[in-house]
């Protein structure tokens, strides 16, 4: 178990599509998840994308429990999800403020998708089917974003809404996904 650099945008290794995972329970994919995990968490991240430690495949891990620090924050089940696929139940979007651990001090307004079904697999191949909304759905296409190349800037609609962090929300501690 270690703690991974993050790659920050720029690096071209952000912008790939990434690869399926083919076998589950390997020693490898319990390595990379034992990674993930001890990076988001030194990191204080709610969400990590395996792109983001340099490795081309489709595996995310997200999570968010309740924390004085971040009092609006919604609980967010800890889950890890592999060959993730996202299916838009109605096509209401809306506009909130994400971070990302692959652009430090950073955050943007970001049209997702509110109502989502997602199905993917956990570490030992059991498969995952939620239907969700609000914050859980955003993460969720946050993090399976990055396993297509998409880092959320590309996403912004209006450009006057990103910004550093400390300017935008003086005082407030946000977490990055
Ligand atoms: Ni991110």
């Amino acid at each position: 178990m270690a703690i991974r650099p993050v790659l920050r945008m720029g690096d071209a290794r952000l912008l790939r599509r990434a690869e399926p995972v083919s076998g589950f329970g390997s020693e490898e994919l319990r390595a990379l998840l034992a990674d993930m995990r001890d990076t988001m968490q030194a990191l204080n991240g709610a969400g990590l994308a395996a792109p983001q430690i340099g490795v081309n495949l489709r595996v995310v891990i997200f999570g968010v429990q309740k924390n004085p620090r971040y009092p609006d924050a919604e609980e967010v089940p800890e889950t890890v999800l592999i060959n993730p696929a996202i299916m838009v139940l109605e096509e209401t979007i809306k506009d909130d403020w994400e971070g990302c651990l692959s652009l430090p001090g950073l955050r943007g307004l970001v049209p997702r998708f509110q109502n989502i079904r997602y199905q993917g697999y956990d570490e030992q191949g059991a498969l995952i089917d939620r239907t969700v909304s609000g914050f859980h759905a955003r993460v969720v296409q946050h993090e399976c974003d990055h396993l297509d190349g998409i880092l959320y800037p590309m996403r912004i609609r209006d450009i006057t809404k990103f910004g550093y962090t400390e300017e935008l929300f003086p005082g407030q501690a946000l977490q990055d996904e």
